[in-house]
Order: structure tokens, then sequence, then C-alpha cells
């Protein structure tokens, strides 16, 4: 996807995005706890949440950080993020920063949280590369993505190209390394369970960026595909996630 397409999708999604996860406070607490974590922020540290999409975490890392940048390409994403004293919002792409182009206003992090970005990032060694300056000494660079194979309820030609196109994570910890960070890798799981109606609606919605590439009509098709698959009135499946956890030395 390239950034006029993905910027014009999360414009669009950006008024219901958090209705997408808000009925699962439990993943949200989850998620931000297997985050703070591994960045292990404290009082007086500066964060930068890159691709903070609403701030849906930078609100949970601003509860423990002396501030939190919040930087997205999307201003209609960045227009969720709650106004509040310790979250500053930014306008820009993750490219920007990395090449100097948009500066944020401290010089250096002690923290900085890349979720769910960098796949929409083409070269993502040369942004991880242009953002590790901007670490402090022994700050701490997170990217948080999905693995290359998931397994969500959706329909096959989405799960087909959702491996297609996903980025490894053992890459992005290479990708760290060549920058000179220190990289370890982990997953974790968290169980999910949906009505079934609520997430064929999400689906409808093109909650991911990915069901983007597939038209109106493919998507009745996938969405009638996934309710054959799951009769039931809920879906369960398990959400794993990788943490690429990158520190400068
Ligand atoms: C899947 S959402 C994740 C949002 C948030 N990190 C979360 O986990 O809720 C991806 C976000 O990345 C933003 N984005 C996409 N490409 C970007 C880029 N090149 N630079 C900065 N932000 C970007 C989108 O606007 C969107 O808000």
């Amino acid at each position: 996807m390239n950034g006029d397409v993905t910027r014009d999708h999360y414009d669009r999604l950006a008024a219901t995005y958090d209705e997408n996860w808000a009925f699962s406070p439990d993943f949200i607490g989850w998620m931000t706890g297997c985050i703070l974590q591994r960045l292990q922020i404290t009082s007086d540290d500066l964060a930068a949440d890159i691709g903070c999409g609403t701030g849906l975490y930078a609100r949970g890392l601003a509860q423990h950080a002396a501030a939190v940048t919040c930087v997205d390409a999307s201003a209609a994403m960045l227009a969720q993020v709650p106004a509040g004293e310790r979250l500053i919002t930014v306008t820009a792409s993750a490219e920007d920063l990395a090449a100097g182009r948009v500066a944020l206003p401290h010089e250096r992090y002690d923290a900085m949280l890349l979720k769910e970005v960098l796949h929409h990032v083409d070269d993502r060694a040369e942004v991880i590369s242009g953002l590790t300056p901007l670490l402090r000494p022994g700050g701490r660079m997170l990217v948080v993505m999905l693995p290359t194979r998931i397994s969500y309820p959706l329909f096959a030609d989405a799960l087909k190209l959702f491996s297609q196109r996903q980025p490894d994570p053992a890459g992005i910890a290479e990708a760290m390394r060549g920058a000179g960070l220190r990289a370890e890798l982990t997953y974790e799981s968290f169980p999910m369970i949906f009505e079934t109606e609520r997430y064929l609606q999400m689906v409808r919605n093109r909650y991911m960026s990915l069901l983007s590439s597939f038209d109106d009509a493919q998507l009745e098709a996938g969405i009638a595909e996934i309710r054959r698959a799951h009769p039931g009135e809920t879906i369960a499946f398990s959400d794993t996630l990788a943490f690429v956890l990158g520190t400068a030395a």
C-alpha cells in the first residue's frame, strides 16, 4: 500500500477505529502491560509513539512517562488522541522523522514505540536506522507487529495476501542490529472472543488496512465464507503478536 492510499484508509477509519477495540479493554490492558514491561518507562522518561493512531497505547504510556510525543501520518487519526499536557501530537511520517525532514519536540527519547506501523513502511531498515539516533544511550525502541502467519478468522484470500505482505519480525530484529541496537524478539498471545456478527461488521468496516485491497463484492463474498466457517454466535481465536525490542548502547 502506498503512502496516500494508507493515509486515506486511516483518515476514513479514524472516527470508528477505537470502536473496533473498545469492546475489549482487557486486550488494551494486556497489550499496554506487554509494552510497559519491555520499555521499562519511568516517570522522568520521554517517550515517542510513532504511528500512534488514535493514541490507544500512548494514553497508557503517558500515565508512566514525563511526556509522550504521538506521531502519525494521518491527521484524522491524531485528532482522536485525547488532549492532555503529557500527550504531544505531531503529524509526520516515520520516513520524515527518520530522514530528519521533521523534527520532534525533544532531541532524544528514552523509549520509542512503533506498534503495527512498520508494515506500511517500504524501507524499514532505513527508517529504523534513521530513528535510532533519536534514542538516548540506553534508550529502548519497541516494534510490536503481527507475525507473518495469523490465525484470524478471515477469508482465505485475505489470509493469503496477509502472509505475502507482512514483514518478518526476525528481519526487523536484524535491521535493529544493523542500526547498532541490541535486539531481542519475543512472542505473546491473547485469547480473543467476538460475537460473530460484530466481527463480521469489523471486517465489513475494513478494520485491517489489508481489507482495503478487496472491493465491496469481494468483501461480501469473504464475509459469507467466514460465516460458513463460523456458524455459531461467537468466534474465538488466539491473537499472537511479535515484540522486537532494541536497546541502544
Ligand atoms: C494499524 S494502525 C496502529 C495504530 C496504533 N499504533 C495502535 O496500535 O493502535 C497504523 C497507524 O500507522 C499510521 N501510519 C501508516 N503509515 C505511516 C507512516 N509511514 N508513518 C507514520 N504513521 C503511519 C496510520 O495512519 C495508522 O494510524
